[in-house]
């Protein structure tokens, strides 16, 4: 792991982060930015000006990674003038096999360890030493107090970390840890210090929102305080999880305001057996008794989904019955993905037996049924205007 000694010596030093993955990581993004300026870096938007080079990075499916490993790539195999890191899912999932894999990467950190990367990066910039930090460790509050949002309007909220719902295919559970919650107070003093620095859109963020709980407040109770900030004119979150999503919530989301007409509820596939391999805890039934609740009660609310094609065993009845759910409930929108199996979870053990050319007719066929629908939706909603 030793690497020649870099040639800095004085801070500023300039920055540039390269997000992928999902708006967990677009945030963790953020707090890293809010820590690297709070010591003084100074943030670059292209790679060749900047002295700091850091991959925020995502391990849910194989292409996700493979993105992330040609990037690194373009970087040579050996060490260079620039401090290059990878942080986030990936760290967690290769830990020091990256330095292996890759001798250019100076730092290594997973999501647990952001809180440090001031501190790693003090390091790689002073010492011989490649630079590790993947602990499972609950993040230090703090992180999210720096202020500094993307976006003058919105920002993202952390609510709850990790996951433990151990969906068979899904290695965030692996890489994000166990589940933990944020005290509401620190999210609601997060949420008013936004507002007072000019944010007036709040997106509340967790892998299941629906499972939030902390001192007795749930899910409903955290929206119903957010949503009562003064200032706040729009609010909306991500992921729900059809397991435990109650028509509480969906009352809730017709009775305010300012909260957004839109869910997210993730279907994965309109087959029962499939379902119950992935682990996921409900049936096809059960999730369109779902959203008949939410419509019947959220009056033009908007609905999105995602669905994996590909499981093992998914038959070609399976994928048809896939097929007729997203022609049954019609959804605004659905993202599509390929199964690609990931390291630790309960799906890698089983045979990946469907065969790539069949992923890719499923996918390309769901896309389009899909893009009709989406397609239709929007036609019939300008005509109603
Ligand atoms: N916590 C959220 C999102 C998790 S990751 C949820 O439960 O909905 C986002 C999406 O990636 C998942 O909903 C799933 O559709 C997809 N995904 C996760 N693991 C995958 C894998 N191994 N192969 C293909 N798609 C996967
Ligand atoms: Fe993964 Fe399932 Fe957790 Fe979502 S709910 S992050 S799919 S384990
Ligand atoms: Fe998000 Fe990818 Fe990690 S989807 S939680 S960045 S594995």
């Amino acid at each position: 792991m030793t690497k020649e000694v870099k040639a800095y010596k004085n801070l500023p030093k300039k920055v540039y982060i390269r997000t992928f993955g999902c708006q967990m990581n677009v945030r963790d993004s953020e707090v890293v930015k809010g820590l690297l300026l709070a010591e003084g870096y100074k943030l670059v938007d292209d790679d060749a000006a900047a002295d700091v080079i850091l991959y925020n990075t995502c391990s849910v499916r194989q292409h996700a990674e493979d993105k992330v490993w040609s990037q690194i790539g373009k970087h040579g195999n050996h060490p260079n003038n620039k401090i290059i890191g990878v942080i986030g899912c990936m760290a967690q999932n290769y830990k020091k096999e990256i330095f292996k894999r890759a001798p250019v990467v100076d730092i290594v950190c997973g999501p647990s360890n952001i809180d440090n990367i001031a501190l790693y990066l003090g390091q790689a910039l002073r010492s011989k030493e490649a630079v590790l930090g993947a602990d499972e460790k609950k993040r230090k509050d703090n992180i999210y107090h720096t202020g500094f949002y993307e976006d003058k309007d919105h920002a993202y909220v952390v609510i709850s970390e990790g996951c433990d719902n151990f969906c068979s295919y899904c290695v965030v559970p692996y890489v994000r840890g166990r589940l933990r919650h944020r005290e509401h107070g620190k999210i609601l003093k997060e949420v008013s210090d936004a507002v007072g620095q000019g944010v007036n859109s709040i997106t509340l963020l967790g892998q299941n929102v629906s499972s939030y709980v902390d001192s007795g407040i749930d899910f409903t109770e955290l929206l119903k305080m957010v949503s009562g900030i003064p200032g706040i004119k729009s609010l909306t979150f991500l992921t729900s999880h059809p397991k435990n999503t109650k028509q509480e919530l969906f009352r809730i989301m017709a009775q305010t305001p300012v909260i957004k007409k839109q869910l997210h509820l993730p279907v994965q596939s309109g087959s029962d057996k499939v379902l119950k391999a992935m682990n996921r805890g409900y049936t096809v039934k059960k999730y369109i008794e779902m959203v008949d609740q939410y419509r019947g009660i959220v009056y033009n609310g908007k609905l999105s989904t995602d669905i994996i094609v590909g499981f093992p065993k998914e038959t070609e009845k399976d994928f048809e019955k896939t097929l007729s759910l997203v022609r049954e409930v019609r959804f605004d929108a659905a993202y599509i993905f390929k199964y690609s199996p990931r390291p630790n979870t309960k799906a890698a053990a089983y045979e990946d037996d469907v065969l790539p050319e069949t992923k890719q007719r499923r996918h390309a066929e769901l896309l389009k049924l899909q893009k009709e629908i989406s397609r239709s939706k929007l036609e019939a909603q300008s005509v109603g205007r």
